[in-house]
């Protein structure tokens, strides 16, 4: 049993008695309250537990909350305000690229890591940077375009005004 601390959100956070090889994605979703990341495959085959920690796009179900110790997580629950869309999860609504919903948690912070890295993507951008992600719903299309949509939208802000 150890005791993990880490930054999730911008806050710092810490987990007592957590056991040997937990996942970070159980650390998130049952010691901290924060169900965003899902819980799919827990074999980082689907993405739908993708979270950044330190920046990177990493599956959290693939990631010792050990690991996590001192380093900076942000999770879905973190791209906007409480109450707020970012613009990523705006565009994914408008362009009708959320069905069932299970991916989209994974697919909203991949999608963001890569608008912050490339604001402006193309399309074989925007595949790679979501390939670890699957979706049974909407055969990507609508995905693609959302993350067009967002971009499209993030460029036209004036610098500093992006959620
Ligand atoms: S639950 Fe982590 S990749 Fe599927
Ligand atoms: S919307 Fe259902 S898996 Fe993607």
């Amino acid at each position: 049993m150890m005791r993990v601390r880490l930054t999730v959100n911008g806050r710092p956070r810490e987990a007592d008695d957590v056991w040997e090889g937990e996942s970070l994605l159980y650390v998130l979703r049952e010691r901290m309250g924060l169900p965003g990341s899902k819980n799919a495959c827990e074999q980082g085959e689907c993405g739908s537990c993708t979270v950044r920690l330190d920046g990177v796009p990493v599956c959290a179900c693939l990631v010792a909350a050990g690991q996590a110790e001192g380093r900076e997580v942000v999770t879905v629950e973190g791209l906007a305000p409480e109450g707020e869309l970012s613009a990523v999860q705006k565009a994914f609504i408008d362009a009708g690229a959320v069905q069932c919903g299970f991916c989209t948690p994974g697919l909203l912070v991949a999608a963001d890591e890569l608008l912050d890295r490339e604001p402006k993507p193309a399309d074989a951008d925007i595949r790679e940077a979501l390939s670890g992600n699957l979706c049974r719903c909407t055969g990507y299309e609508k995905i693609m375009d959302a993350v067009r949509l967002a971009a499209a939208r993030r460029s036209a802000e004036p610098e500093g005004d992006r959620a």
